[in-house]
């Protein structure tokens, strides 16, 4: 399969980790609470209505692919892997926003791929070089975010 099609495959989980950035905010998705370590569990940066309209946002792009059920599991692998990524960060002592090369790029994309794995029809390689593309991908998109004053940091 060429790599726009691989990447359309996945569309919707890059819309599922990109919206939050636009649509975020508010209540945090751990309600402030810490971890037994005494360090919040995923920090002010995974929120509520960011989880919310990811999921949707990502759905929607499934359902405009006539493919709801798999956007909705890329939405859903995309947002978990995203949160397992600060769950580390924060078990680390990492601050919210502070960078994890590699880490920030292609936990959400893996997590993706996995939680619709069964359905979605390609290979352990394009799995691979998916996760590959999606570093650069996903550093371009952030710098643009940042460039347009939606994020506070170019990563
Ligand atoms: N965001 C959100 N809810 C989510 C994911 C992201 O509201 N579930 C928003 C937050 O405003 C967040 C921004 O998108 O600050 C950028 O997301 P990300 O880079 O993943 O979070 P960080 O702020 O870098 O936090 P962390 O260190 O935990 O990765
Ligand atoms: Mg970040």
């Amino acid at each position: 399969m060429d790599l726009l099609n691989l990447i359309y495959k996945v569309l919707p989980a890059y819309f599922a980790n990109a919206v939050p950035v636009i649509l975020g905010g508010g209540k945090p998705l751990d309600l402030g609470k810490c971890f037994v370590d005494g360090r919040r569990i995923f920090g002010d940066g995974k929120t509520i209505r960011g989880f919310i309209s990811g999921l949707m946002a990502g759905s929607f792009v499934g359902f405009l692919q006539s493919n709801l059920f798999q956007g909705f599991l890329l939405s859903v692998g995309a947002l978990s892997g995203d949160l397992l990524g600060s769950f580390i960060k924060r078990r680390l002592g990492m601050k919210r926003g502070s960078p994890a090369p590699l880490m920030d790029q292609t936990l959400f994309i893996i997590f993706a791929m996995l939680f619709c794995w069964p359905y979605l029809e390609i290979k352990l390689e394009e799995a691979i070089l998916l996760t590959l593309v999606t570093i650069p991908i996903h550093l371009g998109t952030n710098a643009l975010a940042y460039l347009l004053g939606m994020k506070d940091v170019p990563w």
